[in-house]
């Protein structure tokens, strides 16, 4: 008899399985309340009792061996499921993650903040829900002035005046009253105003301004200015002031860049006339200054500002605003190559 159990040990002990069934299996036969070992233990009576000692401890060989096979084989299984099923294979590859686009807005800005951050100026922002102050009064616009229709609003409320900013210049009012001069800061963000849309204008759209302000700035510093960046920005040097009329600057003009004429797509950019708009500027007026705290008769600075996306339509011959603000991955997906 203890023959037929040390067998049983030594196939105990080689005992694999591959489910879980087989080891349940493995562990009615052996250790289950009508297992091999229950007819054993109860044949312990009859053993003779010379043998008792070997027979017992035998037994107790078996019964650990059966337990401990059982234990092994469960944990094994079951740290297996947990790979497969809960985690899958952990040594496959990686699912490829695609990337996305930068949106030709941002691509755009990114540009601009790059340039004149070279030339020391920081980035400011600012809310794009506004008062009446900060969008118009400071910026030399009193109530009733007729340069207020320049520009249509969105007001949330009235009395007092609350209102999608119109333009970044609303941070430039910010920025001066909590900032000292030297002052050079440009301005990024969305404006908002009252348009009807269709492929050449939206309600909303972006905008970089920039503002600069110290002992004896003059226009030469503007026109130097604005000459560094059309170069760093379109590789054009050429540009041209044309006398314009903002209210918080003064004089003002209007910024053309000479593109040229060389293929069709110049033509068409520039209307046959190679020169293209692309921002407003001006000495900033000292009404604006003294509004904003900073003392007119020792300071004095420029101001310009530029749609974002007219620009990004210019750069990337994109043919309707429209486009920047639906968010169609096939469009947007075009731009993955780009900064
Ligand atoms: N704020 C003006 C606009 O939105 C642009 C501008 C800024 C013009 C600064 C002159 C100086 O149209």
């Amino acid at each position: 008899m203890i023959d037929k159990l040390k067998e049983l040990i030594a196939e105990a002990e080689a005992f694999t399985a591959q489910s879980k069934e087989e080891v349940e299996q493995f562990r009615i036969k052996y250790l289950g309340s009508k297992g091999l070992l229950k007819e054993y233990f109860a044949e312990f009576k009859n053993v003779a009792n010379e043998q008792k000692k070997e027979f017992g401890q035998t037994i107790n060989q078996l019964k650990k061996t059966a337990e401990d096979k059982v234990n092994a084989l469960k944990e094994a299984l079951e740290s297996l499921e947990e790979d497969n099923g809960l985690y899958g294979d952990l040594s496959r590859p990686g699912e490829p993650i695609a990337l996305g686009a930068r949106h030709p807005i941002s691509i755009v800005k990114n540009q601009i903040i790059d340039i004149f951050s070279r030339i020391g100026f920081n980035v400011s922002e600012g809310p794009e829900i506004e008062d009446d102050w900060h969008n118009f009064t400071a910026l030399n616009l009193p109530e009733y002035h007729p340069a207020r229709d320049m520009q249509d609003t969105f007001f949330i409320q009235t009395d007092p005046d609350i209102l999608l900013r119109t333009h970044t210049s609303s941070v430039q009012v910010r920025y001066m009253e909590e900032n000292k001069p030297p002052i050079r800061t440009i301005s990024p963000g969305r404006v908002y105003r009252n348009e009807a849309i269709s492929a050449r204008s939206h309600c909303f759209f972006h905008q970089v301004e920039g503002l600069y302000i110290d002992k004896d700035v003059s226009f030469a510093d503007l026109k130097q200015t604005l000459q560094y960046f059309t170069t760093e920005m379109f590789g054009k040097s050429k540009i041209r002031l044309r006398p314009s009329y903002f209210p918080f600057t003064e004089p003002s003009a209007e910024v053309d860049v000479y593109w040229g004429l060389e293929t069709e797509t110049d033509y068409k950019m520039t209307k046959g006339t190679g020169w293209l708009e692309i921002m407003g500027c001006g000495m900033v007026d000292p009404n604006v200054l003294d509004n904003c705290g900073i003392d007119s008769k020792e300071y004095s600075g420029f101001a310009f500002g530029m749609g974002i996306d007219r620009i990004a339509l210019l750069l990337h011959q994109i043919s309707d605003i429209r486009l920047l603000s639906e968010n169609d991955v096939r469009f947007l997906e075009q731009f993955k190559s780009a900064l």
